[in-house]
């Protein structure tokens, strides 16, 4: 059996151990954020964090993940109380479809926790493995700036609360 950590639980995996990340994700623990689209690493519908990096989970055998730290969009936030990334992706209305949004804000966190500052070069850059056939880009590069800004403010505010 094979256990991840996946959004800070530990959890014990039935599937075997050569199985993509993706199907456990959605089809054993019912975490359905990670979205489906080419299952050949080529559109990146289904991206989650691992270790700080974004990954395309539908190529990825859970075999590989074990004492990692898995991070899935329903780590950033839920529809009650969402994190600021998931807030400026609704603030900005980035989704029409919505099946490309997950993964397009979890490379964003990724690229976002490292460097707060990106520019929109850089972001731009990071999301071209993401495909988005609704050609929401504009709307969706909007919302990470918008992200980065609630995030620095955050940092800002709780420096100076120190
Ligand atoms: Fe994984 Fe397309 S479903 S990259
Ligand atoms: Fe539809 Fe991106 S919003 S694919």
């Amino acid at each position: 059996m094979t256990t991840l950590t996946i959004n800070g639980e530990s959890r014990s995996i039935k599937a075997s151990p050569d199985t993509p990340l993706l199907y456990v994700l959605r089809d054993e623990l019912a975490l359905n954020a990670a979205k489906y689209g080419c299952g050949l690493g080529q559109c990146g519908a289904c991206t989650v964090i691992v270790d700080g990096k974004a990954i395309f989970s539908c190529i990825t055998p859970v075999m590989l993940l074990e004492g990692r730290t898995i991070t899935t969009l329903e780590g950033l936030g839920s529809p009650d109380a969402p994190g600021p990334m998931q807030r400026a992706f609704l603030a900005e209305q980035a989704a029409q479809c919505g099946y490309c949004i997950p993964g397009m804000i979890m490379r964003a966190q990724a690229l976002l926790n490292r460097d707060p500052h990106a520019t929109d070069e850089s972001i731009k850059g990071e999301l071209q493995p993401h495909l988005c056939r609704c050609g929401t880009h504009m709307r969706i590069l909007r919302a990470i700036r918008r992200a980065a800004e609630e995030m620095k403010l955050k940092t800002a505010d709780a420096r100076t609360r120190r």
